[in-house]
Parts: structure tokens; C-alpha cells; sequence
């Protein structure tokens, strides 16, 4: 069996032209949906990240402010711009890049933005939210990940799903989603005993550990579907992900490539929030 690939390209463009539609309608409504990005520092793959998130900003028709501060920004001056993003009216999202810098306590400065803004789905209000099948905003890559399955047609219903990794960001409300949609979870992590034995009983498999080759073929039921999280280098610079994709797409049904697969779902995913936001601030 040579797998069929989920292209996370193709449909995060689909899924755009629906925010597109969305955001056109509330500026209809004299409306403009906006996004605050934060960035504090000058880390290289955070520069990157936020110029593509300020990009789709462009690209869907959404007002955008990237804020710049220095690494020496204090915690305490850092709080006092999320406030004032939160009291902002034309900001309807607000996104703060990790890392932070390590005199800031990242879960203090999520704490501070508004949970109606949480666009990234990082505040303790949002993962309880998750956590209790109540409505919030979900964390954008997993959620990428649900819209992924959902464009397979992929019923979830009683069927085990294996997540590899047990981040805040996304293996958590991964697992979370996933048992919302009835499959039956089992988070693995760097203390999991016989990985291999685990991911063999899986229907469908999530890796978001962050290194190469932690899912090989012989850790794949046939016909599993695999959707790979990880963002990483080759021994030749080449991005690729957690997944040994040669190997693994000859036994699965569906996978995800990387580049090309998760990455673009998780700014659109971004997209999406920032518009709900924006609809739900006029009560649409
Ligand atoms: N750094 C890496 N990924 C993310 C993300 O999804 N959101 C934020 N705020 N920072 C990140």
C-alpha cells in the first residue's frame, strides 16, 4: 500500500477562502477583524513564524499589529501591553511568540490576555474549556490536525488513536480533541515503555515530539493513518518532520508531509480563531 497524503497546502486554502468570506462579512458590518502579534527578542524562528503570521493577516483581509520589544523588556512592561491589547478595541486576538525570554514567566504573561482575545488557545481558561467539552478557543495545531481528519472523512468513533508527545501546545489538547471525537487515547511520552508496541494497535497516530525518525514502518499498523507534528532538520538541512515518511507511507493509509502538511494548517487555524473572535465580540 502506498499511502494517500493529507496536504495540509491545499487545504489550509480552502479553509482560508472560508475566513476570507467570513472576515468580508464583518467588515460588511464596518468591522475589521485584527490580530496582535508580540514578539519580545530577536530569535530567528520566531522572526520568521511572525511574518507569516502577519502575512495571513494580509492574505484574509485582517487588520494586523506586530509589536516588537527588545530581549530586556521587563515582565511587568510586557503586562502592561497586554492589557492595553486587551482593552483595544480594533485588536480581537492576541498572540504572544515563544519563547519568551527567561526572566519572563510565560504562563503569568498568557494568564494576562484576555480569554475572549486567546487566539492561540493557550490560557488556562482555554484548556479548561478543552478539557470540559466547552466552548473556547482551541489550540491552532491540533485543531489543524481535527480539520485534517475531518477532510479524509475520517470517522474517529471508537477507534485508538496514539499521540507521541505531551506538550501544552500540542500533544495535550491533541489527545483531548481526539477523545472529544469518541476515539479511544494514549499519550506516549520519553518515559513511555515499548513505544512500538503501542503505536502498533493504532488506528490513527499523532508525532509532536520534535526529533527525526520517532515513528518508523515498523511501528505502523497497515492502513493506520499518520499525522506528523514535527518540524525538524536532516542531516542535510532539509526540513522534515518526526515521521520516517518513505518508510511509513508504504504501510499507512493517509499521511501528512512535511514541509506541506501540519505547518500551513497551523497558521490558518490562527486565521480562523482571530476571525471567531472577532464574531464573537459583535455576538455573531
Ligand atoms: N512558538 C512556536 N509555536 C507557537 C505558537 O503556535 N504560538 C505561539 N504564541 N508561539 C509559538
Amino acid at each position: 500500500m502506498t499511502a494517500q497524503l493529507i496536504d495540509g497546502k491545499a487545504l489550509s486554502q480552502q479553509l482560508r477562502n472560508d475566513v476570507r468570506q467570513g472576515v468580508a462579512t464583518l467588515k460588511s458590518q464596518n468591522i475589521t477583524p485584527g490580530l496582535a502579534v508580540v514578539l519580545v527578542g530577536d530569535n530567528p524562528a520566531s522572526e520568521v513564524y511572525v511574518r507569516n503570521k502577519v502575512k495571513a493577516c494580509e492574505d484574509t483581509g485582517m487588520h494586523s499589529v506586530l509589536e516588537r520589544h527588545g530581549a530586556d523588556l521587563s515582565q511587568a512592561a510586557l503586562l502592561e501591553r497586554i492589557e492595553a491589547l486587551n482593552q483595544d478595541p480594533t485588536i480581537h486576538g492576541i498572540l504572544v511568540q515563544l519563547p519568551l525570554p527567561a526572566h519572563i514567566d510565560a504562563q503569568r504573561v498568557i494568564k494576562a490576555i484576555s480569554p475572549t482575545k486567546d487566539v492561540d488557545g493557550f490560557h488556562v481558561t482555554s484548556a479548561g474549556a478543552l478539557m470540559t467539552g466547552m466552548s473556547g478557543f482551541w489550540p491552532c495545531t491540533p485543531f489543524g490536525c481535527m480539520k485534517m481528519l475531518e477532510s479524509i472523512g475520517y470517522s474517529l468513533k471508537g477507534k485508538h488513536a496514539v499521540v507521541i508527545g505531551r506538550s501544552n501546545i500540542v500533544g495535550k489538547p491533541m489527545a483531548l480533541m481526539l477523545l472529544q471525537a469518541n476515539a479511544t487515547i494514549t499519550v506516549c511520552h520519553s518515559g513511555t515503555q515499548n513505544l512500538k508496541a503501542l503505536t502498533l494497535q493504532a488506528d490513527v497516530i499523532v508525532a509532536a515530539v520534535g526529533k527525526r525518525n520517532v515513528l518508523t514502518a515498523d511501528m505502523v499498523k497497515p492502513g493506520a493513518v499518520v499525522l506528523d507534528v514535527g518540524m525538524n532538520r536532516n542531516g542535510a538541512g532539509k526540513l522534515c518532520g518526526d515521521v520516517d515518511f518513505e518508510g511509513v507511507r508504504q504501510v499507512a493509509s493517509h499521511i501528512t508531509p512535511v514541509p506541506g502538511g501540519v505547518g500551513p494548517m497551523t497558521i490558518t487555524m490562527l486565521m480562523m480563531n482571530t476571525l471567531l473572535a472577532a464574531q464573537g465580540s459583535v455576538g455573531a
